[in-house]
């Protein structure tokens, strides 16, 4: 079978572009940026090597404004490369997730994809239960609706090296673009290619100059109406900060509440807020050292050219406002991260003694793929110790915020209040993370750390602040309040039942009644992490939870997990199952979310006297149809 030759239009074909060179549209959906990067990165290879065709980088979310836009400009795509990443649940990034919605919805289109060549790249983690969910299931509909695929679905696993999944899937692409985009007559010839290190333009200022906004985040709150997400954080002070552990326990649980009154910023119970956090002052100051510049450096980022003009090879993040570098290092860099393939080779490139450089480069090769693995993967290498390791490379500003240091990411946590009790405050409850990695560094989180060190209004009118936005999410009761639930949360996967039985409780009492409502938490012990335990007793007793099943895992001479004690209320859980009851995790995905799915199927299975097959089948309709949902990470 010989595939029909491909014609790809000219790009002015179909929108106003104008040059008539062959059109490509690389799409991504992203998170955090691996996939946007991957995207770029693509793309700029793909320009390289066929400059007779127009390759364009696209947001998933900018592209169409509605299902009917998607649809449209879509049928008229004839070469596409889609980067998806997944996320938690198997779940679509936001970027993607309209789309998303929209494509999977419509499966009775027909051949609608017919003139589609395509590839899809996925990004995700084997350690999770639906692994690159969001790439498989794209690239099956687009086959199913017509499209040709080009190369395999790549299922990149961020557990071990994504940077080299995605280097190997590409090397599969090429082929296939030489026979689709390449002339007859240069046919043969490869154009060799080597990323360019990317760099911002650095302009350093006088502190006088007056332009400066130290805060760096812009508000969200344009024209008057307030539109928060990513892009537009809200500036929100740290009012409460609380100890949740005792002092008894060895680890640390900090419930903080950000004050959002007369910001405009309103959440749901059961959504997500985002935070930007801080670096400490020891990481920044590390950096400072390794970088040898000072920390009162004035300085702005830019991606074009000094006369307005586009610079070259530009697919870097937006410019963060001008500050000193202190402030950029506390507020903008990743400086605790591995660092990817692509930092070490734009560390070598900036390192001035010809061994370390060689070693550099050497590390990022195919070559060095074991070294790589062992000294910066296993050994959970930051940055800052690789910067260290390697002292004569020494980047400029400009190299260091494009390619060495990424974006400091924001971290989401489930929110554990509701807008019913507390319509001005946004509480979060977080673990602080403090391990000793494999060379004897302790690896400090960088947004539980700076939680747990906040500065709450309380104690101090200069107060902790951070930039922050709401996600929403499809954790949500039951419209009804009458329908029975389960919830399933050990640790601090507690975090936005609490919110639940906030709501419950006003619901209660504005007149409103309830179902019946279980909630298993887990816990080593009840005398250092039984978090929120008075508030829960409280909520009992008003009759918010019908009943709390704690299963505290140090205790006795045998672990007891949330699963253990589900199992011991089999029958209990059955029968909210079978009354149209729902059923909520929340927590670690890996291990404890992984087990509880494993115990809801032998329950089904044992009490519902279900085959094994019956049974699978039977909880994955509790999941389509919005009765088992888990907000898990
Ligand atoms: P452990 O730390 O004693 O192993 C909150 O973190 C609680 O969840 C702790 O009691 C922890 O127990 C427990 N936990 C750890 N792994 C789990 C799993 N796979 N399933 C359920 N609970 C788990």
């Amino acid at each position: 079978f010989e595939p029909p030759k491909l014609v790809v239009p000219k790009a002015a074909e179909l929108e106003e572009v104008d040059d008539d060179k062959p059109k490509v549209s690389i799409f991504f959906g992203t998170q955090t940026g691996t996939a946007e990067g991957f995207a770029k990165a693509f793309a700029e290879e793909a320009k390289a090597r066929y400059p007779q065709a127009n390759f364009k980088v696209i947001d998933l979310d900018d592209y169409a404004a509605d299902d009917d836009e998607y649809e449209e400009k879509l049928k008229k795509e004839t070469l596409a490369f889609f980067f998806l990443a997944s996320y938690g649940d198997g779940e679509p990034t936001d970027n993607a997730a309209r789309f998303y919605k929209w494509f999977t919805e419509g499966k009775d289109r027909g051949d609608w994809l017919k003139n589609l060549q395509y590839g899809v790249f996925g990004l995700g983690n084997r350690q999770y239960e639906h692994f690159n969910k969001i790439a498989i299931v794209v690239n099956d509909i687009i086959v199913e609706q017509g499209g040709k695929k080009l190369v395999s679905v790549g299922l990149g696993d961020d557990d071990q090296c994504i940077e080299d999944d995605f280097a190997a899937w590409r090397e599969l692409v090429w082929p296939e673009l030489d026979k689709l985009l390449r002339n007859e007559d240069d046919a043969t010839v490869s154009t060799p290619y080597t990323a360019a290190v990317l760099q911002y333009r650095v302009v350093f200022h006088d502190q006088t100059d007056g332009l400066i906004s130290e805060n760096g985040f812009l508000n969200g709150r344009a024209n008057g109406t307030s539109v928060f997400d990513a892009q537009h954080p809200c500036r929100s002070n740290v009012a409460v900060k609380k100890e949740l552990h005792t002092p008894a326990s060895d680890r640390s649980c900090a419930h903080l509440e950000f004050d959002i009154s007369g910001t405009g910023l309103v959440y749901e119970t059961g959504d997500h807020v985002g935070v930007y956090c801080e670096n400490l002052i020891e990481t920044v100051e590390e950096a400072e050292k390794l970088l040898n510049i000072p920390p009162q450096t004035y300085f702005s980022i830019h991606t074009d050219n000094e006369d307005g003009s586009p610079r070259s090879g530009s697919s870097l993040p937006p410019p963060f406002p001008p500050c000193t570098l202190r402030t950029a290092l506390t507020r903008y860099a990743d400086l605790l991260s591995a660092p990817k393939k692509s930092t070490l080779i734009a560390l070598a490139e900036s390192a001035s003694d010809q061994s370390e450089a060689d070693r550099l480069r050497h590390l990022a090769s195919p070559g060095g793929k074991e070294e790589y693995a062992q000294y910066i993967t296993a050994s959970q290498r930051s940055l800052l110790e690789v910067m260290a390791d390697f002292p004569s490379a020494k980047p400029s500003l400009g190299v260091f915020f494009a390619a060495i240091a990424p974006r400091l990411q924001p971290r989401f946590y489930s929110i554990s209040s509701s807008p019913k009790i507390a319509p001005s405050r946004i509480h979060v409850t977080c673990a602080l993370v403090y391990e000793k990695t494999p060379t004897g560094r302790v690896h400090k989180g960088v947004c539980s750390t700076w939680m747990k060190n906040a500065v709450p209004l309380e104690e101090s009118n200069d107060c902790s602040w951070a930039p922050i936005f709401v996600r929403n999410s499809n954790f949500k009761l039951p419209a009804y309040p009458k329908v029975p639930i389960i919830m399933i949360g050990p640790g601090t996967g507690l975090a936005p039942f609490r919110g639940f039985l906030q709501e419950r409780l006003a619901l209660k009492e504005s007149g409103a009644e309830l179902g019946p409502a279980i909630l298993f938490f887990g816990c080593r012990n009840r005398k250092m992490d039984f978090i929120y335990e008075d508030e829960l007793n409280n909520f009992v007793e008003a009759g918010v939870i019908s009943e709390l099943i704690v299963a505290f895992s140090r205790e006795g001479p045998t672990k007891e997990y949330v699963q253990h004690k589900m199992t011991q209320r089999a029958s209990d859980v059955w029968k909210i199952i079978s009354d149209g009851g729902y059923v909520y995790v929340c927590g670690d995905a890996k291990g404890m979310a992984r087990d509880v799915h494993r115990t809801l199927h032998t329950i089904a299975q044992e009490q519902g006297s279900l085959s094994s097959s019956e049974a699978e089948g039977m909880v994955k309709n509790l999941q389509t149809t919005g009765r088992y949902l888990r907000d898990v990470w």
